[in-house]
């Protein structure tokens, strides 16, 4: 039997204008659509964040813009004639434009004389020196070197660490991890220490995802310790990018991992969190919260006090539901949960964005029905202050 704990968080009462980052939920652009950018990664041009990512249904690349990480516009398909490619990368923002990505579990580049649209093929490649095919790609920018690295999971359980040459070309391996099934690779480099993080190999399910360190790019990489309790499987997801936020005031890390559902298909989401990086100790963690934010002039991350907590054993039960699995408020259209509990692996917590009134004045019932062993459960429902902003 399966037992789905369920916690709302509510972010505001518009599709449009979000104010939070809610981890896990189903992410709308600025024209109210659902985010479709998947293995995907975020790189910072002037005072705007590009989000790249592969779409759902066919794998072509995605682009989307935002200047808060919050709210993001939809900028289109890059390569009008590429699909299957997938976990796409901007890499060398500052010289030509280039998409790193895999298909057919080749490299492949795609390069443009503008940053946004107008991608096509480059080359198609294995990868040097031994010509390995391989999975998935990840990217890291090294500010000291000023080089990109593309990170990739080979055949040979062999994630490892390439230049990409000024000429856009993949360049040599410098380094390497082996001794484990790795995949799903980002850097990280906080205060000169190098940090690789890579999930396991259990396909679309999520897992406990690691991290390596290092005090160089060349490697060696040591550790392998977890970045979550192992019981949360990296909160139901799976390493994509790593991005750096540096702030006036603070700096601030953030993983982003993609939430997939069963197949990889268009109901996965994203999970991002901050990190918590102490260096010396080789530590990264996870700093996971339901809703949050970072402002990106400071670095600063904050949370949405809990206006109010509701438990479930205060909740008045009453005959039996029809339905999937939904939520009913009020006489609003209902949501429906199926989608994200139909995500692969086990999840605590599954946040929902309801429209409430005012007041002491909201019924929110919630429904499921399903073969013997489906069950819903629901812990309780928070309320988060709305932001003002
Ligand atoms: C792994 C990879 C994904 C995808 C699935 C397919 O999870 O990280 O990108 O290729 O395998 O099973």
């Amino acid at each position: 039997m399966k037992v789905f704990s369920l916690l709302w968080a509510y972010a505001a009462t518009s599709v449009l204008g979000a104010s939070w980052i809610a981890p896990g939920a189903v992410w709308y652009d600025t024209d109210g659509n659902k985010i479709d950018a998947h293995g995907g990664g975020v790189v910072k041009r002037g005072d705007t964040f590009y989000w790249v990512g592969h779409a759902a249904s066919n794998q072509t690349p995605n682009l989307y813009s935002s200047t808060d990480l919050i709210n993001w516009k939809n900028l289109g398909k890059q390569a009008s004639s590429v699909t299957g490619m997938w976990r796409p990368k901007i890499a060398k923002p500052n010289g030509s434009f280039w998409l790193f990505g895999q298909q057919d579990r080749y490299v492949l580049s795609l390069k443009s004389a503008n940053f946004v649209g107008g991608y096509s093929q480059s080359t198609k490649v294995h990868i040097p020196p031994n010509d390995y095919s391989y999975s998935d790609t990840g990217m890291f920018f090294d500010e000291d070197t000023e080089t990109w690295y593309l990170l990739t999971s080979a055949d040979h359980n062999i994630v490892q660490v390439n230049r990409i040459n000024k000429d856009g070309a993949l360049g040599d391996k410098v380094s390497d991890l082996r001794g484990g099934a790795y995949e799903a690779p980002g850097i990280v480099k906080a205060d000169g220490v190098y940090f690789l993080i890579v999930s396991g190999k259990t396909g679309w399910r999520a897992n406990p995802n690691k991290v390596f360190w290092s005090n160089s790019i060349n490697g060696p990489w040591s550790g392998g310790s977890d970045i979550a309790p192992q019981d949360q499987k990296t909160y139901g997801s799976q390493n994509t990018f790593e991005l750096t936020v540096k702030g006036s005031q603070k700096t601030t890390y953030i993983y982003m991992g993609d939430a997939w559902d069963s197949k990889g298909g268009a109901s996965s989401n994203y999970v991002w969190a901050p990190l918590n990086i102490n260096a010396g100790s080789h530590s990264v963690q996870i700093d996971y919260h339901s809703m949050w934010k970072v402002d990106v002039n400071t670095g600063v991350v904050s949370y949405p006090s809990t206006l109010k907590r509701y438990e479930a054993e205060h909740a008045v039960l009453s005959g039996r539901t029809a339905g999937e699995a939904h939520i009913f408020v009020n006489d609003e259209p209902p949501v429906n949960i199926s989608s994200l509990n139909s995500r692969a692996g086990y999840h605590t917590s599954t946040p929902v964005q309801l429209t409430l009134k005012p007041g002491d004045v909201n019924t929110i019932t919630f429904g499921a029905t399903g073969s013997d062993g489906f069950e819903v459960s629901v812990d309780g429902i928070e309320l988060f202050e709305e932001d003002e902003e």
